[in-house]
């Protein structure tokens, strides 16, 4: 039997044989993609290497990467997909091509782990306008000692690789294994007899908006192998959910419930899925929070997901903070963020959890009251829009509830009641922020600094940069400000945050505002809102050297102006919320 840890350390190792660098999975949040919400490959991290920048580590690299790919969420529950995965990899940045890379690839899977030449399959490239057939890898696969008749070509659907729609690209080479008790003919076949382990991409192209495609400047090799699946095959397990990192969390499920039938068991395997990808996203060094745009939304449909179906299993939601914390113990001697970042993860984790809980139950009552009158099979816009809206049901639980029971939702009319709804809080919002500005008497003015210095003294004595403002609202007596952090604030923080604002007030700073476009303020690394509420140009101030943000203003021209800040209360505004009132005196 091979487990996660030798299977990683044999894979590393071997390609440190090879003259490849170990270098550090990338976060799975991505810092310089705006295009992608995770990241769902090993070359992700390292487009602007593929391109030609000189990487710090050298030509060779090779890592353990993690992975989300939340396209295939309605597969999970089968036995090999997951939303998150590990991808090992090796990297050739205009160094060894073709025949190095099919050769390494052979020697680890027959010399390393020992399996037969025989239970192998390849497919490469057969060929077109764009780029000729890969008789190069074809050639290569046989001197290695891969039978003719197992060599297939295949087209671009199938032996094409690009991340997304534009990018490095290039024709690619599959390597499977063949379980002969299944039936098929070809990879390109759905039987599955034939399991993909290994991707190797060469890529010497590069893919444009208008769909053409340049040489790159040097020609790369990416290269991808599914860590569970791998286990999975090696090891003669029928799932993924047999392998060593997931089995003791579906184990634990299985324990507390009678798995009487297959869906029983989708369901375990769903939540046993869904919260390890939580966990990641909680525990990543950029981790996000749950909430509704973006990837805290991906977060919140996960976590909300696997909660319904706990409950379908007659389990307590609570399963699912034990679940995370056998995760932090599989996983965190080898992605120590895990260790590191734990009572976020468990704080967080429990807070979407209850807070979901609590509604769960009520939303399901009315969608069962639904049914009951609902026209033509199919539930309303607007009614679905009520239980996202009143019972925090995500749009694709509604979809998936409804399939359930033979009933579709009008989506489109759920957009439109989103859309209606965004416009009128818009409009509240605007008149608010209106109203704001109109009330910019000086007190007004200093107590909107002193936020701003509020804001980045709890990012700061927090040690959390990811906490952002969730809302303001100041009036001529007091500020108050809303921001993402999982717990109450003991009285030692309170104290160093008022301390570390007193403290930039003391050193009288000057505060200056630049107008510039988003992109550029982003990349002076100012914090705030970045969306379109702002226009084309913002402004940005920036305090001496302790806070830039984005921020129509007005402001102080100097932090003496301010007088002595003071925290009055410190309370929790909603889940994963806090709320801090405080004043100027
Ligand atoms: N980037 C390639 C893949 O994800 C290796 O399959």
């Amino acid at each position: 039997m091979l487990d996660s840890v030798e299977l990683r350390k044999k894979y590393l190792e071997f390609f440190k044989s090879k003259g490849h660098a170990v270098i550090p999975s990338a976060s799975l949040i991505p810092e310089n993609d705006p295009t992608v919400l995770f990241t769902t490959a090993g070359m992700q991290p390292l487009v602007p290497y593929l391109l030609g920048q000189k990487h710090p580590a050298g030509k060779r690299l090779t890592d353990v990467q993690k992975c989300i790919r939340t396209g295939d969420i309605d597969d999970v529950g089968d036995d090999t997909h997951c939303t998150f995965f590990e991808m090992l990899g090796n990297w050739s940045l205009g160094d060894y091509f073709k025949n190095e890379s099919i050769a390494w690839s052979y020697e680890f899977l027959t010399s390393v782990l020992g399996i037969l030449a025989e239970k192998l399959a390849v497919t490469v490239f057969e060929g077109d306008a764009d780029c000729p057939r890969d008789e190069f890898s074809a050639k290569r696969w046989r001197e290695m000692g891969i039978s003719p008749d197992r060599i297939f070509y295949l087209p671009k659907a199938n032996n094409w690789w690009i991340a997304g729609q534009t990018g490095p690209c290039g024709e690619d080479t599959e390597i499977f294994i063949v379980d002969e008790s299944k039936p098929g003919n070809s990879p390109a076949d759905d039987g599955g007899r034939f399991v993909e382990i290994w991707n190797n991409v060469f890529m010497h192209f590069y893919k444009h908006p208008d769909g053409s495609l340049t040489e790159l400047k040097q020609k790369n090799v990416d290269t991808g192998m599914g860590l569970e699946r791998t286990l999975a095959m090696l090891n003669g397990y029928k799932s993924v959910y047999e392998t060593d990192v997931l089995k003791p969390v579906a184990d634990y499920l299985r324990s507390l419930t009678e798995v009487k039938d297959a869906a029983a068991e989708r369901a375990v395997r769903i939540i046993t899925d869904h919260t390890r990808t939580a966990t990641f996203i909680l525990g990543d060094p950029r981790g996000v929070s749950p909430s509704n745009v973006d990837r805290g939304y991906i977060l919140r449909r996960l976590i909300r997901r696997a909660v319904r179906y706990a409950r379908l299993l007659g389990l307590g939601a609570d399963v699912l903070t034990v679940c995370a914390d056998k995760y932090i113990g599989i996983y965190g001697d080898f992605y120590t963020e895990l260790k590191d970042n734990r009572e976020r993860i468990m704080t967080e984790l429990d807070a979407e959890t209850q807070k979901f809980d609590k509604t769960l139950q009520q939303g399901l009552k009315e969608f069962e009251k639904l049914l009951g009158y609902i026209k033509d099979n199919r539930i309303s816009g607007k009614a679905a829009f009520r239980l996202y809206d009143t019972y925090g049901f995500p749009p694709e639980m509604t979809v998936e509830l409804s399939a359930e029971h033979g009933v579709s939702v009008d989506m489109e009319g759920f957009e439109r009641a989103f859309n209606e709804h965004q416009l009128k809080s818009k409009a509240g919002a605007e008149q608010k922020f209106k109203g704001g500005l109109a009330d910019s008497g000086e007190q007004t003015t200093r107590l909107h600094t002193a936020t701003h210095l509020l804001m980045e003294a709890l990012r700061r004595e927090l040690k959390d940069p990811t906490i952002m403002q969730k809302g303001s609202n100041i009036t001529p007596e007091r500020l108050r400000l809303d921001f993402n952090f999982p717990r109450p604030l003991t009285a030692e923080e309170i104290a160093a945050v008022e301390n570390a604002v007193n403290a930039v007030i003391a050193a009288k700073v000057d505060v200056t505002c630049e107008e510039m476009t988003p992109e550029a303020a982003h990349a002076a690394g100012a914090v705030g809102v970045f969306g379109d509420r702002y226009g084309e140009i913002v402004k940005v101030y920036t305090i001496g050297d302790y806070s830039k943000e984005i921020c129509g203003g007005p402001h102080a021209a100097n932090t003496s102006e301010l007088g002595k800040f003071r925290i009055v209360k410190e309370q929790s505004s909603s889940a994963g919320v806090r709320r801090i009132k405080a004043v100027l005196e």
